[in-house]
């Protein structure tokens, strides 16, 4: 830079100058640490997040493939099994072995979801068809919890532009959540109704289980984020339901909502386009 004017002017402006430079210098080393810390508590952050999600994922996987261990070890050391213990056993082999089917397909879900890969596929189906097959499901786990699904089938919603198999994910994955969040004797209630002058179909799925407060539903909308509570057994499901349901909606061009009260039960609900999503299927 060129200084211009008197001598002592020259000296000023140089002190000056090794002033601002002494003070940038500062400012940068500051700035580099600030930064570093930040990127050091992100890392922790991240690492422990993944140390989580790996003892999550270990006792997940775990499970199931133990019960498939013991119920084969068992078949195979056993003579003379008899026939209704061979159907038992088998039963339990298949269910252990869907169970990590799901889990697995989540994860690889996930990933996808993450890298902008997974695509949706819509064709024309019957939204209420649907919810009464997810229904049909989620009924023996619920009879068990003798909780009360409730589901009035208002037999007007028109047919739809969505992905079955991805809308059939979101819904059991609401079902399954509002079940085992729900305390004994409570109630799930699906409702399903047509808004914005028929262009739209809103689906929701109510309980009067144990609720969330705003920052809880935070945690529970994020990868891997599960909420202590006394029906939230440690170390069961791996918290992917809810960010994958939001992202499988979104992927319909639908919203995806929950309002809460703890204690008082949550409302978890998803919009879909009648007419399907805007962009092309297979745009990712
Ligand atoms: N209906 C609900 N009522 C209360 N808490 C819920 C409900 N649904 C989800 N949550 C909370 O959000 C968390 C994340 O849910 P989700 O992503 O489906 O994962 P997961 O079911 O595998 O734990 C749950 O662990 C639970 O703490
Ligand atoms: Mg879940």
């Amino acid at each position: 830079m060129r200084i211009l004017g008197t001598n002592s002017c020259k000296s000023d402006s140089s002190m000056l100058a090794a002033y601002s430079e002494t003070l940038g210098a500062a400012v940068m080393r500051r700035k580099t640490a600030i930064a570093l810390r930040a990127a050091r508590v992100e890392a922790e952050l991240a690492s422990k997040t993944k140390s989580e999600f790996i003892a999550n994922m270990s006792h997940e996987l775990r499970t199931p493939l133990n019960a498939i261990i013991g119920f084969s070890d068992m078949m195979i050391s056993m003579s003379d099994i008899p026939p209704e213990k061979v159907a038992q056993y088998s039963g339990h082999i298949k269910e252990a072995a869907e169970h990590l089917l799901g889990l697995i397909n989540s994860i690889l879900d996930a990933s996808k979801v993450q890298a902008g890969k997974l695509a949706v596929d819509p064709a024309e189906m019957d939204i209420e068809e649907l919810i009464e097959g997810c229904q049909m499901i989620i009924m023996p786990r619920a009879r068990e919890k003798r909780l009360l699904v409730e589901w009035k089938p208002s037999g007007e919603l028109p047919p739809i532009m969505a992905d079955h198999m991805r809308i059939k994910q979101v819904l059991i994955n609401l079902l399954s959540n509002a079940v085992k969040f729900t305390p004994e004797g409570g109630r799930i209630t699906i409702h399903s109704e047509l808004i914005d002058d028929g262009e739209t179909v809103r689906i929701a799925v109510e309980d009067t289980g144990e609720g969330m407060t705003p920052a809880e539903i935070d945690v529970a909308m994020r990868p891997f984020g599960q909420v202590n509570n006394r029906l939230n057994k440690k170390n069961e499901g791996t918290g992917l339901g809810l960010p994958l349901s939001a992202a499988l909606v979104r992927l319909h061009d639908g919203k995806f909502g929950i309002e809460s009260e703890k204690g008082k039960g949550a409302r978890v609900f998803f919009t879909l386009p009648v007419k399907g999503p805007r962009q092309k299927p297979g745009r990712n």
